[in-house]
């Protein structure tokens, strides 16, 4: 029985670690590639994964030699693949990427079949679904599968989080008013709410607001400055982590799946939240994605 679910994206990482981004019409050398797999959904059902728990994973891979070796990385991690389903005729998902020498990256997403994943296909996941403790969801998949599983969900009764990356404009607040917990960075939230997130103040009115409209727990984060815990209860602020950043990407993907994990083991919100900060750290202190996610041994003798 699986403890914590993804209805989410899996895309394979294609890394460039550069000097410097090239100008248009430029051609320059780059170092160092590495591929591995990504996508912000299968980064977090992975983290939870590699801390113990067990996790199902509701996502569509493509015809290609990339949603082979996906799926088998899923089983690999020991998660549950059997709602790992596949569209004929289609790309995998890919994100090329590019990594500068302060750790900081920029991305290209190619969605592929990660576009295919339906309301039905959820549906088809309900049974599983409803053993969960927790629902995990990103914006790399169509919004209304998004709307349907937070729906969907509320009927089986298991709670959800959205982490809605990357922003979307065009997101319908009043159809996530079901969410338990909401975890946009600030131009996310700025986006969602249509409000100035230019300091803390703005982002804990802003997360307000959206509690004002129904969803549990909005959790900010902030990157090196930590994140806003914003509930009904008041307002807290998770302190950051301080490394020596080599590779961020993932980082944010690191922080959610290892909050499902210590949230779902039974840790309230704030320490849950508070431990999570720290296992993202971990893992920008490493190349990659996946990669660089710990297990719950090796991240214990890091961070005791
Ligand atoms: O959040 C990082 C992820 O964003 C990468 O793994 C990439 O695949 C994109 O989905
Ligand atoms: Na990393």
């Amino acid at each position: 029985m699986s403890k914590i679910a993804v209805v989410g994206s899996n895309m394979m990482d294609l890394i460039t670690y550069v000097n410097r981004m090239p100008l248009r019409g430029e051609t320059i050398e780059a170092p160092t590639f590495e591929m591995g797999h990504g996508g912000k959904g299968a980064n977090q059902a992975i983290a939870a994964a590699r801390l113990g728990s067990k996790v199902m994973m509701v996502t569509r891979v493509g015809d290609d030699a990339f949603a082979d070796a996906t799926i088998a990385n899923f089983e690999r991690n020991g998660i549950d693949a059997t709602h790992v389903l596949r569209t004929p005729g289609r790309s995998s998902g890919v994100a090329p990427i590019f990594v500068e020498p302060s750790g900081e990256n920029s991305i290209l997403i190619v969605k592929g079949a990660n576009a295919d994943l339906t309301p039905a296909d959820v549906d088809a996941a309900a049974p599983t679904l409803a053993g969960c403790k927790l629902i995990l969801m990103q914006m790399e998949v169509p919004v209304e599968t998004v709307y349907h599983t937070v729906r969907r969900a509320k009927e089986l009764g298991v709670p959800t989080l959205l982490n809605p990356a990357p922003a979307a404009a065009d997101l319908d607040v009043a159809r996530l008013a079901d969410l338990a917990f909401l975890t946009p960075n600030e131009t996310e939230l700025a986006t969602l709410t249509g409000l100035s997130v230019g300091d803390e103040h703005e982002a804990e009115a802003a997360a307000r607001s959206l509690i004002a409209r129904g969803i549990g727990t909005v959790v900010v984060t902030m990157g090196g400055r930590g994140a806003l815990l914003v509930d009904a209860g008041g307002t807290r602020r998770v302190p950051p982590v301080k490394v020596e950043p080599v590779d961020t990407t993932g980082a944010g993907d690191a922080f959610i799946g290892s909050f499902a994990h210590f949230y779902t083991e039974g840790l309230p919100v704030f320490e849950a939240l508070t431990e999570a900060a720290k296992y993202a750290a971990d893992s920008i202190t490493r190349r990659g994605t996946q990669r660089s996610y710990a297990t719950l041994a090796d991240f214990r003798a890091r961070f005791p």
